[in-house]
C-alpha cells in the first residue's frame, strides 16, 4: 500500500498564518513588532538561497526583517561585534547567524554570544542544556517542525520506537531530546553503526538527516512506519536534459513510499516547516522579552 504522504508545504502554510495573526495582534494591542536578524558571511549560493527566504516570509507574517550581510574575510571580532550590537538591540528579538561559518571563524563562540532568550535556531549551549533537561527553551527549528508534522500525523508519540539516523547538532541530536521528550524509545544512529539496516528496521518513526542522497531504501523501513525526511541534496538529472539537477532526500523516496504508512516528500515536506517554526519562535522570544 502507499504510504500517506506527508504534506509539509501546506502545514508550514498553517502555521505561518497563524503566526501572523499573533502578530497582527501583538501589532494592534501592544504596538510591539518581532524582529529577526539574519548574519549571513560570505557568499555561499545555498546560505544566499536560504536567507532571503527567511528574509520574504518574515516580511509576509508582520515581522521586521533585519539582514547583515558581511564578507567572507570578516574578522571572528568584527563579527562578534556585530552580534553584541544585535544583542542590545531592543527592535531585534531574534537573531540567527547562518551557519556554515568561514573556517577562521570559531562557530561555537559566535554562536554562544548570542543572547540565549534571542538564540531563535535553539543552538545556545544554555538553550542545548535547557532542552536537554526538559526545560523550557528556544528549540532548533527543523527539529521542532519534524516533530510538528509527527504530532499531527499520530497525535501521541508515547512508546513508540524512534529511529533518528545523523548525530549532528542542528538535527540529529535536539530531534533525539525532542523525541525522547514525548516518551519515545529513542535510538541515534550514525555512518559507524553496526547494522544500520536492521536499526532502522526496528523503527516505528524514522528520521534520516544525514545528508547523504537516498541513503535509506525501502527495505530499510518498518511495514507501516513513519518516515521523516530531512535531507536536501541536489544531484543530477540527466534524464530532464543535459545539465540538470533535482532535489532528492536521505531516503530513497520510491522505495520507501511502498512500504511506509506515512513519508515526508523532498521537496514539500520538513523543508517549509524550518522557517515556519524559525517565525514561530521569533514570535515566542518577543511574548518572552515582553512578558
Ligand atoms: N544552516 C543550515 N541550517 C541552518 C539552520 O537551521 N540555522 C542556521 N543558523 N544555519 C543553518
Amino acid at each position: 500500500m502507499a504510504a500517506k504522504v506527508i504534506d509539509g508545504k501546506a502545514f508550514a502554510a498553517k502555521l505561518r498564518e497563524q503566526v501572523a495573526g499573533h502578530v497582527a495582534r501583538l501589532k494592534a494591542d501592544h504596538g510591539i513588532v518581532p524582529g529577526l536578524a539574519v548574519v549571513l558571511v560570505g557568499e555561499d549560493p545555498a546560505s544566499q538561497v536560504y536567507v532571503r527566504s527567511k528574509g520574504k516570509q518574515t516580511v509576509e507574517a508582520g515581522m521586521a526583517s533585519f539582514e547583515h550581510k558581511l564578507e567572507d574575510s570578516v574578522s571572528e571580532a568584527e563579527l562578534l561585534a556585530v552580534v553584541e550590537k544585535l544583542n542590545a538591540d531592543p527592535e531585534v528579538h531574534g537573531i540567527l547567524v547562518q551557519l556554515p561559518l568561514p573556517g577562521h571563524i570559531n562557530s561555537d563562540l559566535v554562536i554562544n554570544a548570542i543572547d540565549p532568550a534571542k538564540d531563535v535556531d535553539g543552538f545556545h549551549i544554555s538553550n542545548v542544556g535547557l532542552l536537554g533537561t526538559g526545560q523550557k527553551s528556544m528549540v532548533p527549528c527543523t527539529p521542532l517542525g519534524c516533530l510538528m508534522m509527527l504530532r499531527e500525523a499520530h497525535g501521541s508519540l508515547s512508546g513508540m520506537n524512534a529511529v533518528v539516523v545523523g548525530r549532528s547538532n542542528i538535527v540529529g541530536k535536539p530531534m533525539a531530546q525532542l523525541l525522547l521528550g514525548d516518551s519515545c524509545t529513542v535510538t541515534i544512529a550514525h555512518s559507524r553503526t553496526k547494522d544500520l539496516a536492521e536499526v532502522c528496521r526496528g523503527a516505528d518513526i524514522l528520521v534520516a538527516a544525514v545528508g547523504r542522497p537516498q541513503m535509506i531504501p525501502g527495505d530499510w523501513v518498518k511495514p507501516g512506519a513513519t518516515v521523516i525526511d530531512v535531507g536536501i541534496n541536489r544531484i543530477d538529472a540527466p534524464e530532464r536534459g543535459e545539465g540538470k539537477t533535482r532535489l532528492v532526500g536521505d531516503v530513497d523516496y520510491a522505495s520507501c513510499a511502498e512500504v511506509a504508512g506515512a513519508i515526508t516528500p523532498v521537496p514539500g515536506g520538513v523543508g517549509p516547516m524550518t522557517i515556519a517554526c524559525l517565525l514561530s519562535n521569533t514570535l515566542v522570544a518577543t511574548c518572552r522579552a515582553n512578558g
